[in-house]
């Protein structure tokens, strides 16, 4: 009988990635994926550590399950990824119905797992070492990368796909989680990445965005060269099929001159860098050990301007880190208005068991206080937002069409009309209204209006007029 697998993913890229892989895995051994949880005879949920919130969603979901479970004991209930590698056997007391815990670095046991599981007995736990568990040699073994299966049809498009050309972390900035959970940084080797994203490419996918924790700090020792960033992207340029390339999240103090002239000089390459600065002041970037002042970051915004006048720069603040003052907060408003990102994901800073700020700094700033900074910090962002988009009326941009938009039907005085979403290299949102077939095609599209986080376009063809869009059909 066909095994039906229900899956829930939270948290970054990296957690899609891996959970594209565990499906690939499953469906490769007979498994359908549902939608219907009650459906299912595997439940996995793929986590995530990084703040309070993400962990206290699984907890509440697995809760939603316990009397379910009492009922259906055959059935398997999985957690997977990074509170897996944190939390381990505090999952069990928490939850005890769930029947394997595995965290990101062992990935490649899933089907196994559930196989035993299924035959009944113990949990099953299956979690990388710690970072102070034995050699480094073994605790990097003990995390790997499962990527080689991939599977199109498990992406939110074939045509956009992620690749991981990086694990771990070892900037271990004090607030942070990752460098526990996903072990030590390592850089995947070249061979492997290139072939992958070979495999890709035939696999029709014109979008590729590499993942890395800190992405432009890949490393990795070759027989006669030492790969970097550049040197990949230079490779994976070459490949045919291969239209846009992307890197997140990228590291400020490795953001070099040589990295930036690449993606100059390489249409393929997206100019959007994600280069989280955190805090506006000097001081919190200390207590956070990020490793540069604010006035490293002015230096790396200068030279991303000097080099590429057109890129696109994304960020990330915590507010309300630890002993965060109005002064030390005002100085981050400071810094959004003067580097004017394109957009910026704001966190409320979250204690996490296992990092230095937890072990050394009280978390003492209100969470209503948190919460005032951050919606001040957002409406900061989203005017900025909104005026930088605003540049890009009367301009044509090149869309590469990634679907239909939530409200993808609308009535027009000639019949319903399909509103489509792509985005720009520069990962600007755009929605416009076209046809079906243009889904995965990179389409000139004429800004007329904006809004803070989107433009709004028409395609811009010499070839077809405006009727046949509303003719359009699959
Ligand atoms: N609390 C709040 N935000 C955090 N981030 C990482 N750790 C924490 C934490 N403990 C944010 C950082 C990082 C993003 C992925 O999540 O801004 O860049
Ligand atoms: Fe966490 Fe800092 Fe590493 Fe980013 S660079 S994953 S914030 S430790």
């Amino acid at each position: 009988m066909v095994q039906h697998l229900y899956i829930e993913t939270v948290g970054c890229q990296m957690n899609m990635l891996d959970s594209e892989m565990v499906v690939a895995s499953l469906r490769r051994q007979g498994y359908e994926i549902t939608s219907d949880i009650k459906q299912a005879d595997t439940i996995l949920f793929n986590t995530c550590s990084v703040r309070q919130h993400a962990e206290d969603k699984i907890y509440s979901a697995l809760g939603r399950l316990r009397s379910w479970k009492e009922e259906h004991p055959e059935k398997v209930i999985g957690v997977l990824g990074c509170m897996a590698q944190k939390d381990q056997q505090k999952i069990f007391q928490r939850a005890p119905f769930v029947d394997l815990i595995v965290g990101p670095g062992q990935l490649q046991q899933v089907p196994d797992l559930i196989e035993q599981a299924r035959r009944g007995g113990e949990m099953l736990v299956a979690v990388s070492r710690a970072r102070n568990d034995g050699s480094l040699v073994d605790i990097k073994r003990s995390h790997e990368t499962f990527d080689p299966l991939r599977d199109p049809t498990m992406r939110p498009t074939p045509f956009q796909a992620y690749l991981r050309i990086q694990i771990g972390c070892d900037k271990f900035c004090t607030y942070c989680v990752v460098p526990m959970t996903r072990g030590p940084e390592q850089g995947r080797p070249p061979a492997e990445i290139l072939q992958e994203a070979r495999l890709l490419a035939e696999q029709g996918c014109l979008e590729i965005t590499l993942l890395g924790q800190t992405v432009n700090s890949y490393r990795y020792q070759g027989e006669d060269q030492q790969w970097r960033l550049a040197d990949l992207l230079e490779q994976l340029h070459e490949i045919e099929g291969i239209r846009r390339i992307k890197f997140v999240t990228s590291y400020p103090r490795d953001m070099d001159e040589r990295l930036l002239k690449t993606v100059r000089d390489l249409p393929g390459c997206s100019p959007y860098l994600h280069v989280p600065l955190q805090s506006g002041s000097d001081a919190v970037l200390e207590r956070m050990r990020r490793g540069y002042s604010v006035d490293d970051y002015r230096q790396m915004m200068e030279r991303i301007d000097r080099i590429l006048p057109e890129a696109a720069v994304a960020s990330d603040f915590i507010v309300g880190f630890c002993g965060e003052t109005d002064d030390e907060f005002q100085m981050s408003v400071e810094a959004l208005r003067e580097f004017r990102f394109k957009n910026s994901f704001i966190f409320k800073y979250s204690e996490r068991e296992g990092t230095m700020a937890n072990r050394q700094m009280p978390d003492d700033v209100p969470y209503d206080v948190k919460q005032r900074r951050n919606n001040l910090l957002l409406e900061i962002q989203n005017e900025i937002s909104e005026q930088e988009n605003q540049r890009f009326v009367g301009s044509t941009v090149e869309v590469l069409v990634e679907g239909q938009s939530k409200k993808s039907v609308k009535e027009d005085e000639q019949g319903p009309v399909i509103q489509l979403v792509g985005r720009t290299p520069c990962d600007r949102i755009v929605v416009f209204d076209g046809t079906q077939r243009q889904i995965g095609q990179i389409l000139p599209v004429t800004v007329y209006d904006t809004k803070p986080h989107t433009l709004l376009g028409l395609v811009a063809t010499e070839h077809v007029g405006p009727e046949l869009y509303l003719l359009g059909s699959p």
